[in-house]
């Protein structure tokens, strides 16, 4: 989708810890990146106020993948209608949590209207495989006609789409799930806290607990492991002290289960 919208004349602003899917898109367009630092809307503004780029696109993840915290939507929109860009955005983890009907973050935000192009997944919460975008209809035109890989890809086998459609009236009307699933969240969040763990800015069913050095991560889960099936991935990240045990959270998730969970971290710790 990137490498359809953007190319060697586009100006593509992009989120530090923005997923890698999103990092592979825009090298596959060949645009100039221009990496801002997480989150940081004064860099964002610097950096799009001295470029000269006709076309200015600003990308992020809507809720984080490894800290589970969320992008400043507002702000950016008010950034991108300032400086003439486009934003899109990529609501993995939004999609089917958030918004009355689970239609994505930027809708709990009351912000869909002011958005040029949302992606998400239906591997989350949809439960099931393949993606979407949702855009003007000149755009999804546009971006039918251009796209490669959707082009020059095999489409979803029947099965696949049978099972989204299945699984978008279920999202529809799980507020009663989406509900369980935020106070699970705060629960595990607080509960890690209360632990010493650090959660960073997580606001949403990603929680990490950053550990610091590596080292200390992989002989944690090594000596947790056969305590409990962990609803996590343990993550090593490039720069130091930021290794994490990172859990998403279910709303099936049991509430006994998350609490040994707690537990052997307890003993752990
Ligand atoms: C922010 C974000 N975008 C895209 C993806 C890719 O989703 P999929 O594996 O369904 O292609 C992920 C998956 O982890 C993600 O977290």
């Amino acid at each position: 989708m990137l490498a359809a919208l953007a190319d060697r004349e586009t100006a593509v602003f992009s989120d530090r810890l923005n997923h890698a899917s999103i990092v592979d898109g825009v090298r596959l367009s060949g645009a100039q990146v221009h990496r801002y630092r997480h989150l940081d809307l004064d860099q964002l503004e610097e950096l799009l106020r001295s470029s000269s780029a006709e076309r200015k696109l600003i990308v992020t993840d809507t809720i984080f993948s490894m800290d589970g915290d969320v992008a400043p939507l507002a702000e950016l929109v008010e950034l991108k209608n300032s400086y003439g860009a486009l934003l899109v955005i990529d609501d993995a983890h939004g999609g089917g949590v958030f918004g009355r009907n689970g239609e994505g973050y930027a809708h709990e935000l009351g912000l869909a209207d002011e958005i040029e192009l949302t992606i998400g997944t239906f591997s989350k919460a949809f439960g099931a495989y393949g993606a979407y975008v949702t855009a003007s209809r000149a755009l999804v035109d546009q971006l039918i006609s251009s796209c490669r890989t959707l082009i020059y890809s095999t489409a979803l086998p029947p099965s696949v789409v049978a099972s989204v459609d299945a699984a978008i009236e279920l999202v529809r009307v799980a507020g009663d799930r989406r509900e369980a699933l935020r106070k699970k969240s705060t629960h595990f969040r607080t509960r890690l806290a209360g632990l010493g763990f650090d959660t960073g800015a997580s606001t949403t069913q990603i929680v990490p607990a950053i550990v610091g050095a590596s080292e200390r991560r992989s002989s944690w889960r090594g000596r947790s492991r056969s305590a409990v099936s962990w609803p996590s991935q343990s993550a090593r990240r490039p720069s130091g002290g930021q290794a994490r045990i990172r859990f998403s959270l279910l709303a099936s998730h049991l509430d006994d289960d998350l609490e040994l969970a707690l537990e052997a971290l307890e003993d752990v710790v």
